[in-house]
């Protein structure tokens, strides 16, 4: 599938995982958007190896709707999102001497599994992109209501479109 020119949003792409999904993605020539709330470390990878940068905690629904939205309107509608976002606190869960804070283990939830949430819910919800080589319908209206297309091609498949960390509309 060509993909140069296309849109790509990374979350926490300002390090790790996120950073070198996102130099791969500018490498195939796609526009990317990097979501991160390290604004240093973000626009060293920007600066390097191009695309945008917002500064935004994925945990929070108004900062993840502002970058879905700047983002969009540098570039268009995305067409990959894909999350690398998480922290992991070097806290062991089970331990002799102590209990694992509850507090702590609650805001990974919120970063791992409710920024994840509102990315992808969000990236559902944009205006579709418009190319050739896909569906004119939104993503979301695919899976809800699949045309008669999608339908055949499910049953012949058995494979149901899952709403996953890279999710392609
Ligand atoms: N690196 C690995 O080999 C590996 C393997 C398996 C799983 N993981 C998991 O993947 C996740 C990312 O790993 P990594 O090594 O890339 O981590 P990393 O620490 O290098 O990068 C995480 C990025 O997330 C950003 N970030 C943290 N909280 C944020 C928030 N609320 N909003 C926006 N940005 C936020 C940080 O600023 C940072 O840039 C972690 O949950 C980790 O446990 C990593």
């Amino acid at each position: 599938m060509e993909v140069s020119g296309a849109h790509a949003i990374v979350t926490c792409g300002a390090s790790g995982l996120g950073a070198a999904t996102a130099r791969w993605l500018s490498r195939q020539g796609m526009n990317v958007s990097i979501v991160d709330v390290d604004e240093a470390s973000g626009r060293l990878v920007t600066n390097e190896s191009g695309g945008l940068f917002l500064k935004a905690f994925v945990r929070d629904a108004e900062d993840v709707n502002w970058a879905l939205d700047e983002a969009c309107a540098k570039y268009r509608p995305a067409y990959i999102l894909v999350n690398c976002g998480g922290v992991a606190p070097n806290i062991p869960m089970f331990g002799a001497h102590r209990l694992h804070p509850a507090d702590v283990f609650r805001s990974i939830l919120e970063t791992n599994l409710v920024g994840t949430f509102l990315m992808a819910s969000r990236f559902a919800t944009q205006r579709p992109a418009r190319r050739p080589d896909f569906p004119s319908k939104a993503w979301s209206e695919c899976w809800l209501r699949p045309s008669g297309e999608d339908r055949r091609s499910q049953r012949a498949t058995r494979v149901r479109p899952l709403c996953t960390s890279a999710t392609k509309i």
